[in-house]
């Protein structure tokens, strides 16, 4: 039997570089060699693989997601050696590296754009989407950008007479993939950070690279929505194979995880191809869930439905983009519960820096408002310790989350109770159960409220049963089972008494 790739059995965590920790003499944004210096909280969590969002140079219209160097670190986040040691001490650990590869679109201010724009016939014209104004004038078509309401997809270049595509900023136009020079120039990008060692790619927007080549209007029914959430063009899963086949062709086995914003799990479900497209794909839905049975139900059905069957589902409740999930359930208790969810569904797991913190978002008053997309909140630094100034070097760039004299690392550290605790042991459980970490799930029957399944490898079985709601709910069993792990730390290593309380969640092993 071919062993089980790394990936499939991973917890992968995602830094925010510019929120995780900055180094000696930083300026209060994080950077590559604060990821470095706290590797140890990471080992000490007991995840397998790490996330850096982009930390290449950047104007930083989009704090990173606007690059204007592929194959450079932005002097923000370091210089290639600090990428390279990362990566080095990041492998001494047994810690994977996965980097951000930002496909669909450029930097407004990269060499490329700059010649594309600089006369119709230059070198790089056609590596991005460019028309000439609608017959009446105006821009070519109806997609709207994402950020802002109601913003074209279409900006007018006066030098040059004609509109160029942007699904996201104008500061981001879109690569034309149909240009061959642009998919090898993005390969050559894939190849230079697979030969400085990382591990794989989280591919950004990924959906969105093939375009309709008619660019039609979007229809009545999805117009209006950013043209970022629907994009969905055949021509992208040719892009896909192809990618997968430079990864596959490399020594090791490197990933690809797609960032598939499509807000329907059959639709994302066809981006792992038959096999031969991403070995991963997000899957949203879950993110925008409420937390209540019914719904959660829902979204299992769909993982089961349609992702199971294309390849191997992921699980993501939290990110850079979005409330956390201590904010969105409402309490601590929720996201506790909420972490034994994420790490017992089959399928790989990505944990948000910070939420193993239980953080809140930050409450950022508008004149410290930095991001176009309104995504300040969850994005607001690390607190490492109690201190003031919680183990930063300089006034961080954006406000602290809520508590952090007691919401930070040292201190939850050094409390057995503390949700970081929770995800320490969850972690440590999974790692113990290939059950957990790889096996078959299947759901239980539950009464209201509840969501409850096994998961079996060989003869490893676990249980985990989650309460959505706020009152005692009773649920039997067939068999004899002790806690292993509980999301309000109570009853561990005691039997099973079949009751659960209040927004609470449970791993069972057998007795
Ligand atoms: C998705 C990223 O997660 C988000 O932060 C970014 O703004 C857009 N893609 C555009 O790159």
């Amino acid at each position: 039997m071919a062993p089980v790739p790394w990936w499939r059995s991973a917890v992968i965590y995602q830094i925010y570089p510019r929120s995780f920790a900055d180094s000696p003499g930083g300026r209060g944004v994080g950077d590559l060699d604060g990821i470095r210096r706290h590797l140890d909280h990471l080992t000490w969590l007991g995840v397998d693989a790490v996330w850096l969002s982009p930390f290449y140079r950047s104007p930083m219209a989009d704090f990173g997601y606007d690059v204007s160097d592929h194959c450079d670190v932005d002097p923000i986040f370091g210089t290639l050696a600090d990428a390279d040691r990362l990566i080095a001490e990041a492998h001494a650990r047994g810690l994977r590296v996965v980097v951000d590869w930002v496909a669909n679109h450029t930097s407004d201010r990269h060499p490329w754009f700059v010649d594309a724009r600089s006369s119709r016939d230059s070198e790089h014209r056609n590596w991005y989407v460019w028309r000439d104004p609608a017959p009446g004038g105006g821009p070519p078509n109806n997609w709207r950008a994402a950020f802002g309401t109601d913003v074209p997809a279409w900006t007018f270049d006066e030098a040059s007479g004609q509109y160029y595509l942007h699904l996201f900023l104008p500061e981001q136009p879109d690569l034309n993939w149909s240009e061959p020079a642009v998919e090898q120039a993005m390969h050559d990008v894939i190849r230079f950070w697979l030969d400085r060692g990382v591990d794989g790619f989280r591919a950004d927007a990924i959906h969105a690279i093939g375009k309709d080549p008619a660019l039609a209007d979007d229809p009545p029914g999805s117009a209006g929505l950013p043209r970022s959430s629907t994009n969905d063009d055949p021509a992208t899963h040719g892009h896909l194979r192809a990618l997968r086949r430079l990864l596959d062709g490399y020594p090791g086995d490197r990933v690809v995880v797609g960032e598939v914003y499509l807000l329907d799990t059959a639709k994302v479900a066809t981006y792992y191809g038959d096999g031969d497209e991403l070995h991963l794909a997000f899957n949203f839905p879950p993110l925008y869930t409420p937390w209540e049975a019914s719904a959660w139900h829902q979204r299992l059905d769909e993982a089961e439905r349609h992702l199971a069957p294309a390849g191997w589902p992921t699980w993501v409740l939290s990110n850079h983009d979005n409330p956390r999930p201590r904010t969105r359930y409402g309490s601590e208790d929720r996201a506790r519960a909420a972490a034994v969810l994420l790490l017992t569904l089959q399928g790989t797991p990505f944990l948000y820096a910070g939420d193993e913190l239980g953080l809140e978002d930050a409450v950022v008053p508008p004149e410290r408002a930095l991001d176009p997309g309104g995504r300040d909140g969850c994005r607001a630094p690390l607190p490492w310790t109690a201190a003031p100034g919680h183990g930063w070097h300089a006034e961080p760039w954006l406000p602290w989350p809520p508590d952090p004299k007691r919401r930070n690392v040292d201190s939850l550290r050094a409390d057995p109770s503390s949700i970081m605790h929770l995800y320490r042991r969850l972690l440590a459980a999974r790692r113990a159960s290939p059950a957990l970490e790889r096996g078959a799930m299947q759901r239980l029957a539950s009464p209201d409220g509840l969501v409850a399944w096994t998961r079996s490898e060989g003869d490893d079985v676990r249980a985990v049963a989650v309460n959505f709601t706020g009152a005692e709910r009773a649920l039997t069993l067939p068999g004899d089972w002790a806690i292993e792990v509980s999301s309000d730390g109570r009853h561990e290593g005691r039997p099973w008494p079949s009751r659960l309380g209040p927004d609470t969640a449970v791993v069972l092993r057998r007795r």
